[in-house]
């Protein structure tokens, strides 16, 4: 049996020892041999020295390690001496890190080599070694817990140069590792993808890219297929990275669904410098979509935003249990539609839909929280991850639904011009270019939430306003997601996508 196969068997067997609750409590979600496999291949490039020493911070059943090993003893020009260290909190883990450490020794000896192995039972992250910034080891690779920690834990208080706000012990994790690898050693981790952008993990950022270059990304898009056996509810990214810091060059992305399709993962090289922003906050910007589009090239050549538009953003002020009195089951006199996020299509809005209260009153009680029946763009808060697009944006023309007033309830955002009204192709235009491939690449590379909140929108830059009539003069008043698209694409002249109109 391969050692990556032994080590995983250990795992499964101590983990159907474990309820589901302290299997979440200490993060004990297990690697599976393919991914372990996949991580230690890139993790051992350019690795050639003849005493090679590893660290695998957050053990486990020590499968990263054993994948790393087998690495190393199918090349032809084999290091004479490995070195393991071997971090594991969980005491029950390790009897079984004994047995996998005794069958990596034998199987080094079987080829030559000679291997040592160094199981330490406690807290990795309050040992001397993570708090030493010692660089020691030609090889980190880690699949470590994932959870939220208090700002007050004695974990985040000796690793507080990567702390800002509330913590996540991964981030700790990745930190307190980048500083302990030997210049040109190799750092390799499996995470949530959560540490790429957002200023909970900056100071994270910062840290690594001190130390490390990144020279590799792999994004599993599915939330389950990479931890087949376990349900992790989570998109995961592998990082591969070089102790030497931030250098020009290309970092090497890939995206698959899951382990079984690891085969037909396309390989991109971004420039470093398109992938890193170079500010304080140095957010990594993932191009994801179909073909992996270069995010954010296009964007930093428009200027303007809702602001500058004139334009604003707001939340539908329909909160439901704040106004049941006002919400009807069903139509009534002197009522108008409310519209909910299920009324919000790409192509436009449908109401009614014979859904239950889609209805409010429109009285002088009410009117706070109604709506001019005029032009908007109507936009979901949230989309389901399965969503083709992350953002869902609806053009609505005035008096397309009965009634004076709409409702908007409190899950949408709407855009409107304050003091004015946008015109029909400003409508159409700025609806169909929020649904465009080009916005959902981009809000894919800058975040992992399904959530496209108001501040992301106005962060967002647009193109000029002209393009946008532009656009929605070209287009119907409930253009298809295609034919907003080829709207998009030719009037923006968008690079890249004009080779596929
Ligand atoms: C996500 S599992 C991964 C295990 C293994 N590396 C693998 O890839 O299959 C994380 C492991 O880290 C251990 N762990 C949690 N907190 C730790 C800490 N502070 N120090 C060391 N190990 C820790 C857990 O008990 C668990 O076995």
């Amino acid at each position: 049996m391969p050692i990556t196969q032994f080590a995983h068997q250990n795992g499964k067997a101590f983990v159907s020892s474990l309820s589901k609750d302290e299997q979440k409590s200490l993060g004990q979600f297990m690697t599976p041999p393919p991914i372990a496999t996949f991580m230690a291949q890139r993790a051992t490039t350019g690795i050639f020295s003849d005493v090679v020493s590893i660290l695998e911070p957050s053990a486990g059943a020590g499968i990263l390690a054993a994948a790393v090993v087998q690495e190393l003893l199918r090349r032809e020009e084999r290091p004479s001496r490995i070195e393991l260290t071997l971090y594991e909190i969980d005491t029950r883990l390790k009897p079984y890190l004994r047995r996998l450490a005794d069958r990596l020794r034998r199987a080094a000896k079987d080829s030559g080599v000679t291997l040592s192995c160094h199981i330490v039972i406690g807290d990795f992250l309050l040992s001397a070694l993570a708090q030493s910034a010692r660089p020691e080891f030609d090889v980190c690779i880690a699949n470590p817990p994932y959870f939220k920690l208090n700002k007050a834990d004695p974990r985040a208080k000796a690793h507080t140069y990567a702390v800002y706000g509330q913590p996540n012990i991964y981030g700790l994790f990745q930190a307190a590792c980048a500083s302990l690898i030997k210049p040109t050693g190799r750092w390799c981790f499996i995470t949530p993808r959560s540490w790429l952008n957002g200023s909970y993990f900056a100071a994270v950022r910062r840290h690594l890219l001190h130390y490390l270059h990144i020279d590799a990304l792999h994004l599993f898009e599915s939330r389950q297929a990479h931890f087949y056996e376990d349900t992790i509810l989570q998109e995961a990214v592998i990082a591969w990275a070089t102790a030497q810091p931030l250098r020009a060059g290309e970092i090497a992305f890939s995206t698959s669904q899951g382990v079984l399709d690891l085969r037909d993962a396309e390989l991109f090289a971004i420039p470093t410098t398109e992938v890193i922003a170079n500010d304080d906050q140095m957010t990594i910007a993932i191009p994801v979509a179909a073909g992996a589009n270069h995010a954010g090239n296009d964007f930093e050549e428009w200027h303007d935003t809702l602001a500058t538009l004139g334009l604003k953003v707001s939340t539908g002020p329909v909160v439901p249990f704040r106004s049941k009195e006002f919400i009807l089951e069903s139509f009534a006199r002197g009522a108008v539609p409310l519209l909910w996020m299920q009324h919000v299509k790409h192509t436009g809005i449908r109401w009614p839909i014979q859904k239950k209260r889609e209805h409010i009153l429109s009285n002088a009680a009410s009117a706070w929280m109604l709506l001019r029946n005029t032009n908007y763009v109507v936009m979901r808060r949230f989309s389901p991850k399965e969503d083709i697009r992350r953002v869902t944006a609806a053009p609505y023309l005035a008096g397309s639904l009965p009634g004076e007033f709409i409702g908007l309830e409190n899950h949408l955002n709407y855009i409107y011009r304050p003091g004015g009204e946008l015109t029909r192709s400003e409508t159409i235009g700025l609806a169909a270019f929020l649904n465009s491939t080009v916005v959902d690449a981009h809000f894919r590379a800058v975040s992992g939430s399904t959530q496209v909140n108001a501040t992301e929108l106005r962060k967002l830059r647009l193109p000029p306003l002209e393009s946008l009539i532009a656009i929605g003069n070209l287009l119907p008043d409930t253009p298809t997601l295609a034919e907003a698209d080829h709207a998009v694409t030719v009037t923006l002249q968008i690079r890249h996508l004009l080779a596929a109109v």
